[in-house]
């Protein structure tokens, strides 16, 4: 299968249209040796088919769409490869290009969890404003491990896992965490035998979510921040990585610890990563030794076969 990286920053992308972080500044300039990053969001087919999924509907879906032309395969005066849509999360980077398909000649197949397609009917009614366009067809996803199948993607198979994470700030559950309010995607190509773990938003690690981990071939999980404190540290918000659901790279317990202990046959790639995070500078220290310790960052355009 082919994993595309269609936007590889969270919420803000990067740089980000207000910021004047050191990221943000030094890629405008070009003093700061960085690739810039739209909002995170991945497409995956399997091999020899024009159709599949796009995971998550970023703000940026039409950049996104233009910069990969496969996902246009052209065979009638409208189409698309997008055979259905995953939501990972309800938040604002990963929902907001749902507007953008309105224009489909049939109701969005669009596959998330009850938590999220009550904050997607309420919070922020997106669902419901589909409904005078193209309107949506929801399909429930159940986060606890279930195998599925999207009609119209050929030999991929999905199974959902609820993660400890954040739900969006407009979520009646923001405070009080609803398992499904984010989810980690175990997405199989069943002819190969190859899978890749999916997590964009991944604030903490259970044994059971690392033994999942431990059985895929790849996994594309949350690059966020690289200290627990990079916001508050830079003064741009009193919240941590944390307490927004993120785990950091650095310190006990972070993301390259726990990498560390993967397989060796793994690969480790991050994704949906901050404007503020050093390891966007591919000068940085931070950089080197995430390159030390293997893990790669996920750039937009970027195709991961398996
Ligand atoms: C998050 O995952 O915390 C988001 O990127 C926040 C946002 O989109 O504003
Ligand atoms: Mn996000
Ligand atoms: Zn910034």
């Amino acid at each position: 299968m082919q994993i595309t990286i269609l936007g590889s920053a969270a919420g803000g992308g990067f740089p980000q249209w207000n910021c004047n972080c050191r990221n943000c500044a030094g890629v405008r300039s070009g003093s700061v040796r960085a690739k810039p990053r739209t909002q995170s969001s991945i497409f995956v087919r399997a091999d020899g088919q024009a159709d599949g999924v796009l995971f998550n509907a970023s703000p940026d879906i039409l950049q996104q769409i233009r910069a990969n032309p496969s996902l246009q395969p052209g065979r009638a005066v409208r189409d698309t490869a997008i055979a259905g849509v995953v939501l990972i999360d309800g938040q604002v980077d990963h929902a907001t290009g749902l507007f953008m398909l309105r224009e489909r000649g049939s109701a969005l197949p669009l596959w998330c969890t009850d938590a999220v397609a009550e904050d997607l009917t309420q919070g922020n009614p997106v669902l419901r404003v589909l409904q005078h366009y193209c309107g949506v067809e929801r399909r429930r996803i159940e986060p606890d491990g279930t195998p599925f199948v999207i009609p119209g993607v050929a030999g991929i198979e999905l199974r959902a896992f609820a993660l400890a994470s954040k739900a969006a700030p407009y979520s009646p559950h923001r405070d009080a965490p609803t398992p499904g309010d984010n989810i980690g995607v175990l997405i199989a190509d069943r002819a190969r035998g190859r899978s890749i773990f999916y997590a964009p938003g991944l604030g903490e690690m259970t044994p059971a979510l690392f033994d999942t981990m431990c059985g895929a071939d790849a996994v594309l999980v949350d690059g966020t921040f690289f200290t627990d404190d990079e916001m508050p540290r830079l003064g741009l918000s009193r919240k941590s990585a944390r307490d927004i659901g993120h785990l950091p790279q650095s310190g006990h317990g972070g993301m390259i610890e726990w990498l560390d202990r993967l397989p060796a046959r793994t690969r480790r790639l991050l994704i949906h990563v901050n404007n503020t995070n050093p390891i966007l500078d591919e000068d940085s220290i931070e950089r080197a030794t995430l390159a030390r310790h293997a893990i790669e960052v996920c750039e937009d355009g970027m195709t991961i076969e398996l």
